[in-house]
């Protein structure tokens, strides 16, 4: 049966493409999604890629995640900075995390050096632009392929 990789992008996320984009770069959501998707196909992977500007719903999806869904590529956004609640919630699901942000987050404001997901990671990508949810598709497919 494919494995499916669950995929969520925190708030503002929806504005990329002319959010910040000296920050953020010009690729929009749909664009990674769209890349994501394909790469998926080729790692014979299923991608569901989710955003939500809410952490209530983000918190819901990742617990229905259990059971059907093989691992979580993560970026939360601001609330990577603020929620115990989703890394509560990875933690309780207690399937694999990657976490990802388009931006180096070290390279910018002191308060986004600290991440509480960072702790229930895998392991973090960070800088890549949308490269970054390519690349972390790959880390979990050998991650899966590892566990067997
Ligand atoms: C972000 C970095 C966060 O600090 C910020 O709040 C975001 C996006 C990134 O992908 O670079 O909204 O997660």
């Amino acid at each position: 049966m494919t494995s499916t990789i669950l995929i969520l992008n925190g708030p503002n996320l929806n504005l990329l493409g002319s959010r910040e984009p000296e920050i953020y770069g010009t690729e929009t959501l749909d664009e990674i999604k769209g890349r994501v998707e394909t790469q998926a196909t080729e790692l014979k992977l299923k991608a569901d890629f989710r955003q939500s500007n809410s952490e209530v719903e983000l918190v819901e999806w990742i617990q229905a995640a259990k059971g059907s869904i093989s691992g979580i590529i993560l970026n939360a956004a601001a609330f990577t900075h603020s929620s115990i609640a989703i890394a509560d919630a990875i933690e309780a699901v207690g399937l694999p995390m990657i976490e990802v942000h388009i931006s180096n987050v070290f390279r910018r404001e002191e308060f986004r050096h600290h991440s509480h997901l960072s702790r229930v990671a895998h392991g973090v990508i960070t800088g890549f632009g949308g490269n970054g949810y390519v690349f972390a598709l790959e880390a979990m497919a050998s991650i899966l392929a590892e566990k067997g």
